[in-house]
């Protein structure tokens, strides 16, 4: 079986430090690929990419120059995971599908951080659960699932367990657009999901346990129904 899993960069890289913790999804990949899983990755750009694309936009940078500047911190970051990992991680970062498909060949846990402009890195997620033909995506964040409304400035929102693609769009139609400020899941993610068929799931990522217990098909988070 193969999985792909999105891993938050908020949860990874809360804020600019020297001290991130990425040991618990070290263990978790390590222990999916003794299990046998073909394991992808997609790690997001967190807090350190925000901070790079506001600065770039104080000083005029236009969008998608903000997102290319989000994209390379998110590949960064995807670095810093794959020399976690050391050698059961293929050691370059693919920026193109050319490099892509070469990864993907090492047979080795492959990771990537953003691709293209005017997407988010669970854009990517959904790519990469497509290329590597991937019977589940994994969508880590830092809420336990899909609400009504964003649960942060919406205390009264409740939580979908399962979501078509078709609601949820409808459900993340005023989420942001611009570089760093799209939430959860944007347009390009849910168009690959759905073209695909990808079984999608959302959940607090903050527990790195949480993505077996997805895998495992325990009820977690939200389900987002192809
Ligand atoms: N309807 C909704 N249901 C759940 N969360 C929502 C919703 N609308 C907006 N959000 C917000 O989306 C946020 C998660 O997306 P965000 O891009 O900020 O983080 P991430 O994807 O975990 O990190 P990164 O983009 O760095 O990888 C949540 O913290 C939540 O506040
Ligand atoms: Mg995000």
């Amino acid at each position: 079986m193969n999985v792909t899993i999105k891993i938050s960069g908020h949860i990874l890289f809360p804020s600019l430090d020297s001290q991130y913790d990425l040991s618990g999804y070290v263990d978790l990949v390590r222990r999916l690929k003794a299990d046998g899983y073909g394991v992808y990755l997609v790690v997001g750009g967190g807090e350190p990419a925000r901070y790079y694309i506001k600065t770039a936009r104080r000083y005029g940078a236009d969008e998608s120059t903000c997102d290319q500047i989000g994209i390379t911190v998110a590949c960064l970051n995807a670095k810093l995971m794959a020399a976690a990992l050391g050698d059961i991680a293929c050691p370059f970062i693919p920026t193109n599908f050319d490099d892509l498909d070469r990864a993907i060949a090492t047979g080795k846990v492959v990771i990537l951080g953003g691709l293209q402009p005017g997407q988010s890195t669970n854009a990517v997620a959904g790519v990469l659960a497509e290329r590597s033909r991937s019977d589940l995506l994994v969508n880590t964040t830092t809420v336990d699932g899909v609400y009504t409304n964003d649960p942060r400035k919406d205390p009264s929102a409740r939580r979908f367990s399962e979501i078509t693609t078709e609601e949820l769009a409808k459900v993340l139609d005023n989420a942001g657009t611009k570089a760093g400020e799209y939430a959860l899941l944007d347009p390009v993610a849910l168009k690959i999901i759905k073209r695909s068929k990808i079984t999608t799931k959302i959940i607090d990522g903050r527990d790195p346990m949480n993505v077996l217990s997805a895998i495992r098909g325990d009820a977690i988070g939200t389900t987002i129904v192809p």
